[in-house]
Formats: structure tokens, sequence, C-alpha cells
């Protein structure tokens, strides 16, 4: 053998130990808890458990019924702990108040959304709350209102034409999703959606999303698979990232719009999202990098949680007909049966919509749509009533996903059932056995612009069609875990015209 050749033989021999044997120390040197969850590999910990990929939430259920409420996985050295108990839950998030995202999901997100609320952490976070929270405030509610209703009634449309006088099964993630877009784009931006939307067509815009989503679960598991050049690769790259590029153009647009500005216009005690972030003559609250990020991570919220929560929504309304009834008879008693039953609501007549209230959060229940909340320890805490010390800078994941089926404080936790959230919880109440947008000062900055949007969503569309199934139980079950739940397949329900009165 030549001398070089000896040479590269041996140092590729000898690098290869080096980094086997630092892999080796990293492994011996991990964090031990007294945690069950299932057997390990040196070195690569569970990582073959995790080769099916997407990985979805049914997978995470059999773990969960195997190893219990509190368990383990290693990706490689670095311990993960997902948490369902909602004792554990309140240690962590309360008396804890762990508020910290961790890096595995962040830099996912950061990928697509950059530096928001979503993705920072510490004081830049604080500072970006305190901004964007006076922006969802009540007094802003009668304005979103408008949004909502508009929004709404293009969703009608949406629905009316793609389920052809109800002979066609109808994707609503589609419909909703780009209505909620428009809706956003009026509350919060104060621009006219035409001008910003992108002319893609919803049902790509929605695939693409699926795949945004499915992605970013990709890159959280692989982080190899981060760098969005690698999407340029492949065809549903592509379309990804033509779709991100659009909705990037969208917020520069609306940023030199606010910018060309010359006056602020009438004082207002409360101030939209865009008003807030940009003031006329384009100076920012924060740096311009962060405005755009914030447009986007808004954009991305806003939208696909909203989309979901009317899909699982429809789909188990049209699987369960007595409870679609019960909301229209609610409906006729508010809104009459007279000619203008078809109005837009007021505030109150929502407010007091109390089953259609109840069946949403019971979806959320079944279907919490963001359905992990992902920490990373900044102290050492004890979980299992003190018995087990988990160390700081492990990855911990409240599982709502999990904590929403518990018997314990769901009897009968499959079973699709209003009824408990109408007189009072059934079962043993818990204060954190149900966490749908999250808990404490890390909680859901737009819940209550969710609550309102989904209530006049449905309020609309229950006033104008039937729903019938053809989406099944089954087909809602099968999600993927990512940032928010998805179905694998688009969730389509039956859309049958009423007449004017609701009949
Ligand atoms: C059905 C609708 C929604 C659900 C179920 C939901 C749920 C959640 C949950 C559980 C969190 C907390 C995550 C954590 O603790 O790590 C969260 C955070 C967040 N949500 Fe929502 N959300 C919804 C709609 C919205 C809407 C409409 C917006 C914006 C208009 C929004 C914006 C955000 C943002 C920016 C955060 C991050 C907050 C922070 O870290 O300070 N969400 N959401």
């Amino acid at each position: 053998m030549a001398w070089w050749a000896w040479l590269l033989v041996q140092s590729v021999v000898w690098c290869s130990a080096g980094v086997v044997a630092v892999l080796w120390w990293l492994w011996v040197t991990k964090p031990h808890v007294d945690i069950p969850g299932p057997p390990t590999l040196p070195i690569i910990g569970n990582a073959l458990d995790f080769l099916e990929h997407p990985v979805t939430v049914n997978k995470i259920r059999d773990f969960h019924r195997q190893y219990g409420d509190l368990l383990r996985f290693y990706a490689g050295p670095k311990l993960v702990v997902l948490a369902a108990h909602p004792d554990d839950i309140q240690h962590v998030m309360v008396t804890s108040k762990i508020v910290e995202r961790d890096p595995l999901t962040t830099s996912a997100m950061r990928s697509f959304v950059g530096d928001g609320l979503l993705t920072l952490n510490g004081s830049r976070w604080k500072t970006h709350r305190k901004l964007i929270n006076p922006t969802f405030h009540s007094e802003l509610h009668g304005n979103f209102l408008e949004a909502f209703h508009e929004g709404s009634l293009y969703l009608s449309e949406l629905l009316a034409t793609d389920s052809a006088g109800g002979a066609a099964p109808a994707d609503v993630h589609a419909a909703a999703f780009s209505s909620a877009m428009r809706s956003f784009c009026i509350a919060s931006i104060g621009v006219d959606p035409d001008r910003l939307i992108p002319d893609i067509s919803k049902h790509e815009v929605s695939a693409v999303m699926r795949r945004i989503i499915v992605l970013m679960q990709t890159m959280m598991v692989r982080p190899w698979r981060r760098s969005l050049s690698l999407l340029r690769l492949s065809s549903e790259g592509r379309a990804i990232l033509m779709y991100y590029a659009h909705l990037r153009k969208s917020v520069d647009e609306v940023i030199a719009l606010r910018s060309a500005a010359t006056e602020e216009g009438p004082a207002k005690m409360r101030r939209r999202l865009l008003e807030t972030l940009v003031k006329p003559g384009g100076q920012t609250a924060i740096p311009l990098s962060e405005v755009q990020d914030e447009l986007m991570t808004m954009a991305v919220t806003a939208t696909d949680t909203t989309a979901m929560l009317m899909s699982y929504t429809l789909a188990l309304l049209a699987l369960h007909p007595d409870w679609q009834d019960a909301a229209r008879r609610e409906l006729k008693d508010v809104f009459g049966e007279g000619g203008d039953y078809l109005r837009s609501p007021s505030l109150a007549e929502l407010a007091s919509l109390r089953v259609l209230e109840s069946i949403i959060k019971e979806t959320l229940r079944l279907f919490p749509v963001v359905p992990m909340l992902p920490r990373i320890l900044t102290e050492d805490i004890r979980l299992s009533g003190g018995r087990v010390l988990v160390p700081k800078g492990t990855i911990l994941y409240v599982a709502p996903f999990l904590t929403h089926r518990l018997p314990q404080f769901f009897p009968d936790p499959l079973k699709f059932d209003p009824s408990r959230f109408l007189e009072g919880r059934s079962g043993e109440e818990h204060p954190c056995s149900y966490l749908p947008f999250g808990l404490g000062s890390r909680n859901c900055v737009g819940s209550q612009y969710a609550r309102l949007e989904i209530k006049v969503f449905l309020a609309t569309v229950l006033r104008r069609f039937r729903f019938l199934p053809h989406s099944r139980w089954e087909d809602l079950e099968n999600s993927v875990l990512s940032i928010t739940l998805h179905t694998f397949k688009p969730i389509e329900v039956y859309c049958v015209p009423l007449q004017e009165s609701g009949l």
C-alpha cells in the first residue's frame, strides 16, 4: 500500500474512533431518570422507535398505554420526557413556571417563521409579548366580529361551491384556511385581503400547509433536514417554497403600505397588530426583521389552527346529528325564524350560544389542535408527587392530546359528548386537566380571537347547511403529531344547503 493511502486509512480509522468515543462518552454521561420508557440502544437511544415517519398521534398513544402518564425517550443522549398527568402539568407550568420553548421545536419552526412569539425565549420574547398582548384586547372584539363575519360568508360560499349542492364532499380545511386568512387580513392587518392573498388555489395552499406541518416534524426528529435549501430538490419542497415566498412578499407589502401612511389616524385606545408594530413613516416598535417574522408567525398561527378546529368540528357534527340539531335549535332560539335569520351575530348573541360553545370545547378536548406544549427545563424539578427528579436541560413535552382523554377526568373519553361542558365538567375536576389554549404567561396569545372566530364561522355555516359525514372517526384519529394536529387525509363533509329559515 502506498504511504499516502496508508495515511488516509489511518486518518479515517482514528477520526471515526474519535467520533464514536465522543458519542459513547455522551451516551454514558447522559442524564438518568426513574421514568419508564421504551428500551434504548447505546448512542442512538430510541431512534429506531421513530424510524417510521411521520410520527403519528396513535404511535405515542400506544407508548402512553404501555408506560403511563410520565414517559421518557432518548433522542441520542438527549433526555425527552412527556407529561400527561395534570398534577405534573401543574407542577411544570404553574408551580415552576417553566416558559422556555425547547430548541428542537423552536429551530424547526424558526426555518419558517423566524424570530417571533413562537420561537423566542427570554427577554426578547417578553418584549414581543408585551407589545402584542394588547392587540387582542377585548375592546377590539367588535372590530374582529365584522372581519370574522366577512370570513364566514366567504367560507359559506366556498363550501357551497365545493359541495355542489351537497352532491360532493367539501374539504373543510381548504375552505376554512382561506377564510381565516381573509379575516386575519381585515382584523389584524387592516388591509383588503384581495390585495394580498396570493393567487394560488385554496386546495393547493391547504395541501402546502399540511406538508409544512409534516416537514416541521421531520425537522424536529431529523435535525439534518433543517435547511430550507434542501427543499428545492423536490417538487413538494418547491411548492412549499413558492407559498412561503408569497407570504413573505405579502408581509413586506403590508409593512410598506403602513410605512407609506403619513398620519396615525384617529386616536384610539387599542391598535391592531400591524398598527402596533409599524408606525406611519416606517418606524418600527422592534427591529424590522422581527416585525416581518412576527407577522409571518401570526399569519400562520391565526389560520391553520382555526382551519383544523373547523375541520374536526364539522366532521364531528356530521357524525353526531343529534348535537348538530341541538346547535341549530339554539341558533333558531337566538336568531328567530324570520327574514333576518341569517344576520351577522352580535357579541351578546354569540355569548348566549352555550350549546355551540360546549361543542367547540368538546372538539378541542378530543382533538386539541395544538397537541403538545414543548419546554426546556431551566431548573431541576420533581414530578410524580416528588418521587422523580427530572434534571435541568431536559426537553419536556406537556401533552394535552393525552391528558384530555384520561378517563379519571373525562369518563368515557372517546365519546363525543359536549354535555360534559354544558353543566360544568363531569368527572374529577382538575385545573390542569383541560388546556387547549395552554396555561400561564406562555398561553395562546390569540385564544379570545380564536374562540370568537370559530363561533362566528360555525354560527354562520350551521344556519346555511346541514352537514353529512364523509370522513369517518378513524380518519380523524389518524393524525400527524406536529406543531398543530393534522389528519393524513383532508377532512371532508357533505354540505347540504338549508332554506333561508334554516329548515
Ligand atoms: C383553535 C385555535 C387555537 C388553539 C387551540 C391554540 C392553541 C395554542 C396553545 C396551546 C398555545 C401555547 C403553546 C405553548 O404553551 O407552548 C398557543 C400559542 C400561541 N398561539 Fe394559539 N391557538 C389557537 C389559535 C391562535 C390564533 C387565532 C392565534 C393568532 C391570532 C394564535 C397565536 C398564538 C401564538 C403567537 C402563540 C405563541 C404565544 C407565546 O409563546 O407567547 N393562536 N396557541
